[in-house]
C-alpha cells in the first residue's frame, strides 16, 4: 500500500484513526529529517553521533559479549578518544574470537609507549644529520628504526611494519615512519603523547644511502647508522641479519633504516636473544593478532568507513562470511577469470558455509520459513557474503546465482562488495580501501582467502580465524580449497643465515620452541608459519634443529 493510499483509507476512519495518521505522519516526518541528517553531514558528526548514542549500549554490549575475558584485557570504551578504532573493535568481535592480548606484550607495549615518548625530539632532521655530533644534542641512550615505506601492496607494507616494530620492541629502539607514503595517513598513531611520524623533509635518502649491513660488519668504519634491505629477494649477506652477531652489533648503532616487503617475524625467532625476549608474547603461537590490534589500527575517518559499512550491510545479516579473491602471477590482477567462482562455491559448499542451490521453487514453503524467522527476531537476511576483489564480476556472478536460484534450505543469501576498482594502483584511495576491507574482512565469521595473499593474511591475522585458503594461484589446481592450519601470517621466503649452518648454537629450549610452534606454510612451498601447538603439518626441516 501506497503512502498515499494509507493516507485516503486512514482519512475515512474514525477519530481514534485520525490519531493513528498524526501518529504515522510524525514518525514519517521525523524518519524524513533524520535521513537528510544523515545525507548531508560529515562523516565525523555521523561518528560522533553515534558514538554518543551508542555509548550505554556500547558498554553493555560489551560486558555482555566478553563473558569471560577479563575486563581489564579491554579497554574502555573511548578510553583512547584520539583512536577510536583501539577500543570500538572490539565491540564488533564475538567473544569467540576475541583474543585477549596477552599480559606479557602488554606490559611490553607499556614500557615501549613510555620509551617512544621519552625519546621524542622536536626535530628529527636536525637529530639525524647531528647523530656525529656532541651527545648533549641527542637524549642519550635512545635509537631509531625508521620505517621506509617501498612500493608495495598494502598486505606487504603492513607485514613489513610489524615486523619493523617487532624489531624495535625486541631492542628497545624508537620507531619512526616515512610519512611520504600511505601508512602513515591510514594507521592511529599508536603511542599517546607522541608522534612516531617522521616529517615530509626528513632526509630520507640519506639514511637510506648508510652502510649496508655487510659492509658495517666487516668494515673499520664506525657507522652510526645502517641501511637494512630486507626484501623478499635478499642477497647473501643481508641474510646474516638472522644471527645472534649481527642482532648484537646492531646495538650499537643509533639510527638503523628499514627496508622491506616480508613478514620477517617468525625469522628473526632463529635469533636466540630475540626468542628469549620475544617468545613470551607469542601465547598459544599466536603472535600477529595480538599486535595487530594494538599497532593496525585505522585513524579515526578510515575506521568511520568501517563502520558505516558494518551497520550497512554487515549487521544485517545472522551470519558472515569474507571472501578474498586474488589472482597472483596473472598477466591483469584484475582480470575475470571463468572458473574461480565455481572455484569458490565449490569450496564454500564442501564446508557448509553456504547452504545449496536448489532446482525447485516452493514460494509457500520460503514464505513460511521466513515469516518464521521474523516472528522469532531474527535477522531477515541469513548469511551475508562480503567479497573483495579487484574485479566486480565475481560478486556479480555470486549474487545472480543466489537471485536466479533458490536455496535448499529457503535460507536468504546477500552478497556485498566495498569496492571494484577494476587495477591496482599505489594511490592513498586504493590503499585506504584495501584498508577498510581487510578489516571488514576480519569481522566475518568465516573466511576464504586466496593462497599467497598478503591482503588476506591481515583479515585473518586481525579476526584471528583460521581461512579456509582459495588455491586460485594457478587455475590448473583441481582443488578448491583447504583448511588454514593458522591464523598467523606466512613468512614467503625465509632465509636460514650461514650462522645457522656451520654452528648451531641454540639451546635445547628454544629448538624445542621452533619444533612445536613453526610449520611449513600450506600455501608457499618453503615458507614458514606460527601455529597453535597442536596444528598438524609439516614441520619445518631445519638442519640445525
Ligand atoms: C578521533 O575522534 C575523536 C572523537 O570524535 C576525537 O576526539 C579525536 O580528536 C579524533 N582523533 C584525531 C587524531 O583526530
Ligand atoms: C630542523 O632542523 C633543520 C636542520 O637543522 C632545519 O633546517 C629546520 O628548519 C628545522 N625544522 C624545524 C621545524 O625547526
Ligand atoms: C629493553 O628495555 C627493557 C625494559 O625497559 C629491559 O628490560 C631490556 O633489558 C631492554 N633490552 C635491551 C635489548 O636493551
Ligand atoms: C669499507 O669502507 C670503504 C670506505 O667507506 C669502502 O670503500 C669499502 O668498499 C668498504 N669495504 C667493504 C668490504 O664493504
Ligand atoms: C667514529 O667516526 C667519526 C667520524 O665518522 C669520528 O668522529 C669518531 O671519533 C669515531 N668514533 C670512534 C669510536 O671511532
Ligand atoms: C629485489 O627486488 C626489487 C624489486 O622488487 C629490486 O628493486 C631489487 O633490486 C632486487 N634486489 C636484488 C638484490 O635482487
Ligand atoms: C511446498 O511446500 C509446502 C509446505 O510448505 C508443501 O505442502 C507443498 O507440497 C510444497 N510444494 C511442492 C511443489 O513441493
Amino acid at each position: 500500500m501506497g503512502i498515499t493510499q494509507l493516507y485516503f483509507k486512514m482519512k475515512k476512519g474514525t477519530s481514534k484513526q485520525h490519531h493513528r495518521l498524526i501518529l504515522a505522519t510524525a514518525i514519517f516526518a521525523v524518519f524524513i529529517v533524520i535521513s537528510a541528517v544523515f545525507m548531508f553531514v560529515t562523516e565525523e558528526l555521523v561518528l560522533s553521533v553515534w558514538t554518543t548514542i551508542h555509548n550505554l549500549e556500547v558498554h553493555d554490549a560489551l560486558r555482555k559479549q566478553n563473558n569471560g575475558v577479563p575486563s581489564s584485557v579491554i579497554p574502555p570504551l573511548n578510553s583512547h578518544p584520539t583512536c577510536l578504532s583501539r577500543s570500538q573493535q572490539y565491540l564488533y568481535r564475538k567473544s569467540s574470537h576475541l583474543s585477549a592480548v596477552p599480559e606479557s606484550l602488554r606490559q611490553a607495549w607499556s614500557s615501549y609507549a613510555d620509551m617512544q615518548k621519552s625519546c621524542f625530539h622536536g626535530n628529527w632532521t636536525e637529530l639525524f644529520l647531528n647523530k656525529h655530533g656532541p651527545a648533549s644534542s641527542r637524549p642519550d641512550s635512545c635509537r631509531y628504526l625508521v620505517f621506509i615505506e617501498g612500493r608495495e601492496g598494502l598486505g606487504n607494507l603492513l607485514l613489513s611494519l610489524t615486523t619493523a616494530f617487532t624489531f624495535a620492541m625486541a631492542t628497545n629502539r624508537t620507531l619512526l615512519i616515512d610519512s611520504r607514503g600511505n601508512v602513515a595517513k591510514l594507521l592511529c598513531e599508536p603511542f599517546p603523547e607522541t608522534s612516531w611520524v617522521l616529517p615530509t623533509e626528513f632526509p630520507y635518502n640519506l639514511i637510506t644511502d648508510c652502510p649496508r649491513l655487510f659492509s658495517f660488519q666487516h668494515n673499520t668504519t664506525n657507522a652510526s647508522c645502517v641501511s637494512l634491505n630486507l626484501q623478499h629477494n635478499i642477497t647473501s649477506p643481508d641474510k646474516e641479519f638472522f644471527c645472534e652477531d649481527s642482532f648484537a652489533d646492531l646495538k650499537h648503532v643509533t639510527w638503523v633504516a628499514w627496508t622491506s616487503n616480508q613478514y620477517f617475524v617468525t625469522n628473526l625467532l632463529l635469533i636466540p636473544s630475540f626468542w628469549q625476549r620475544m617468545h613470551p608474547m607469542m601465547v598459544e603461537g599466536r603472535f600477529f593478532t595480538y599486535v595487530s590490534s594494538l599497532l593496525l589500527l585505522p585513524e579515526n575517518k578510515t575506521w568511520s568507513l568501517i563502520v558505516r559499512q558494518l551497520w550497512s550491510y554487515l549487521s544485517a545479516a545472522e551470519l558472515r562470511v569474507g571472501i578474498q579473491v586474488r589472482l597472483h602471477g596473472r598477466k591483469d590482477l584484475a582480470q575475470f577469470e571463468p572458473g574461480v567462482d565455481t572455484k569458490i562455491m565449490d569450496c564454500l559448499l564442501r564446508y557448509g558455509l553456504l547452504p545449496s542451490l536448489s532446482e525447485y521453487e516452493n514460494s509457500t514453503e520460503m514464505h513460511r520459513v521466513q515469516s518464521r524467522k521474523m516472528s522469532d527476531g531474527k535477522k531477515p537476511v541469513d548469511i551475508l557474503l562480503l567479497l573483495t576483489s579487484l574485479q566486480g564480476k565475481y560478486s556479480q556472478v555470486m549474487r545472480d546465482r543466489f537471485m536466479e536460484m533458490p536455496t535448499e534450505s529457503f535460507q536468504t543469501v546477500q552478497v556485498h562488495s566495498v569496492s571494484q576498482l577494476g587495477r591496482q594502483d599505489k594511490g592513498f584511495q586504493q590503499a585506504q580501501l584495501a584498508f577498510v576491507e581487510m578489516w571488514l574482512l576480519s569481522f566475518c565469521d568465516f573466511l576464504a582467502t586466496s593462497e599467497y595473499s598478503t591482503f588476506g593474511y591481515i583479515a585473518q591475522g586481525l579476526a584471528d580465524l583460521h581461512p579456509y585458503i582459495l588455491t586460485l594461484k594457478s587455475s590448473h589446481n583441481p582443488s578448491s580449497c583447504m583448511v588454514g592450519q593458522s591464523s598467523e601470517p606466512c613468512t614467503h621466503y625465509p632465509k636460514v643465515p650461514t650462522c645457522l649452518r656451520k654452528d648451531s648454537a641454540l639451546s635445547p629450549a628454544h629448538k624445542d620452541w621452533i619444533r612445536v610452534y613453526l610449520r611449513m606454510c600450506q600455501d608457499q612451498p618453503s615458507g614458514w608459519q606460527l601455529v597453535q601447538p597442536d596444528a598438524g603439518g609439516d614441520a619445518v626441516p631445519m638442519e640445525f634443529l
